[in-house]
């Protein structure tokens, strides 16, 4: 197993604290083989499975099926995230305590699944978090303010005449969560931060001692609402494309490390999903396989961040957020290491029909980037070799547990 990697830039393998991978439920879209796959050819060793599957995983049938699915695939390790709350109208909380302790051994809980609108129960639910040692990760959306809203609250939604979905319905609940963290003793993780308002909370909530961390996308870092001129709901994502002000203040905040690492929330969705009015498409994007050329592009390039600062964003801290011993570390002399090589000069042009998801919705179309993922190497074994899934020959990958 040679790898050459001459020129090439080593890196820690890439961890993900949002993916979406639609098994089960909608292996139309994505299914966990896909997945892993795009996972692998995006430089990642683990990703986060987010829970809004259907079922929703909100009980360990579901999360342990979805860790040893992906143990099976041995392409990347998937980590499965539980639901916050079981259905019954989010009013009960979810066996969180038989999630954490089953195989798949659930760090993470999120309200991406079964929507959790009242605040008590959230406030509940980073009491028993806290007690439990895992993390909540909040999708950070009230719901009251975000009825009928498709598009960014701004003068573009305005003029295409397009429902706003304001700032408000995210700073809200950054700050209301920060406040319910601060009075829980718990720590809560803030999921695709996309205003400079939030930038501004997490700092203000930083300075108060508060256990408060933050993801941002490669999308929100690159694109912003002029995309929504053409109406192509390609461009359609939860939380919506914002001002250049915005992609400015969250491309500092990342490079300041006030928003922590960046998370893809690559969110597969079939071709009728996407392909229709603006205001009826489902929201999300693909972001496994390009998040990297867009964090060289939007934040290396222009002098922002530096490679060591493209390991810590990518991968050691959210590996420490989420608490994973064996990932997002320096490579160690004598040690089986996961490592991403990314070839600075490869520059390349996105084709969504030549992404390995099953779903095609990407909103970087015939975009070119400077860099790539050249090589990804899983616990000593190579998952990706020159740009291309290596044969694993589907192995279950023992070294897992
Ligand atoms: C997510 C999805 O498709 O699952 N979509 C998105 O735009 N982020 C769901 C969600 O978080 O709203
Ligand atoms: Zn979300
Ligand atoms: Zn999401
Ligand atoms: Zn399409």
């Amino acid at each position: 197993q040679v790898i050459d990697a001459r020129g090439h830039i080593l890196l820690p393998g890439f961890v993900d604290m949002h993916t979406h991978l639609r098994e089960p439920g909608r292996e139309d879209t994505e299914t966990i083989e896909s997945g892993s796959a795009a996972a692998a050819l995006g430089g990642y060793t683990a990703v986060f499975a987010m829970a809004n599957t259907d079922p929703v995983a909100d009980s360990v049938v579901v999360t342990d099926h979805v860790w040893r699915r992906g143990q099976e695939v041995g392409l990347v390790d998937v980590h499965p995230v539980g639901a916050i709350t079981v259905g019954l109208k989010g009013k009960q909380l979810a066996e969180m305590a038989t999630m954490a302790a089953g195989v798949g051994r659930v760090k993470m809980f999120s309200d991406d699944g079964h929507c959790v609108d009242d605040p008590l129960i959230m406030r509940r639910a980073l009491e028993y978090s806290s007690s439990l040692g895992v993390l909540i990760a909040q999708h950070a959306e009230e719901p009251r303010l975000t009825v009928g809203a498709v598009a960014h609250e701004g003068p573009t939604a305005a003029r295409l005449g397009l429902a706003g979905w304001p700032r408000a319905a995210e700073e809200s609940i950054v700050a209301r969560d920060a406040l319910l963290a601060r009075d829980a003793g718990a720590r809560v993780h803030i999921c695709h931060a996309s205003t400079a308002g939030t930038v501004e909370l997490m700092k203000w909530a930083r300075g108060q001692g508060i256990s408060i961390t933050a993801e941002v996308t490669p999308h929100h870092l690159l694109l912003d609402d002029s995309c929504l001129e053409t109406y192509d709901a390609i461009n359609k994502v939860n939380p919506p494309l914002r001002e250049t002000s915005d992609v400015d203040a969250l491309r500092r905040g990342l490079a300041d490390g006030v928003i922590d690492c960046v998370a893809t929330d690559h969110a597969p969705h079939a071709e009728q999903d996407k392909c229709c009015e603006f205001s009826i498409a489902r929201p999300g994007m693909l972001g496994l396989e390009t998040a990297l050329s867009i964090v060289v592009d939007t934040m290396v390039t222009p002098g922002l961040l530096d490679w060591r600062g493209v390991a810590r964003v990518m991968s050691e801290r959210p590996a420490q957020i989420v608490g994973l011993a064996d990932q997002g570390r320096p490579i160690e002399v004598g040690e089986i290491a996961n490592l991403t090589v990314v070839d600075p000069d490869a520059s390349w042009t996105v084709s969504g029909k030549k992404l390995a998801s099953v779903a095609h919705n990407t909103p970087f179309e015939d975009m070119t980037f400077s860099s790539k993922v050249t090589t990804t190497v899983l616990r000593g074994r190579i998952t990706v070799r020159d740009g291309a899934v290596a044969n694993t020959g589907s192995v279950a990958n023992r070294a897992g547990e």
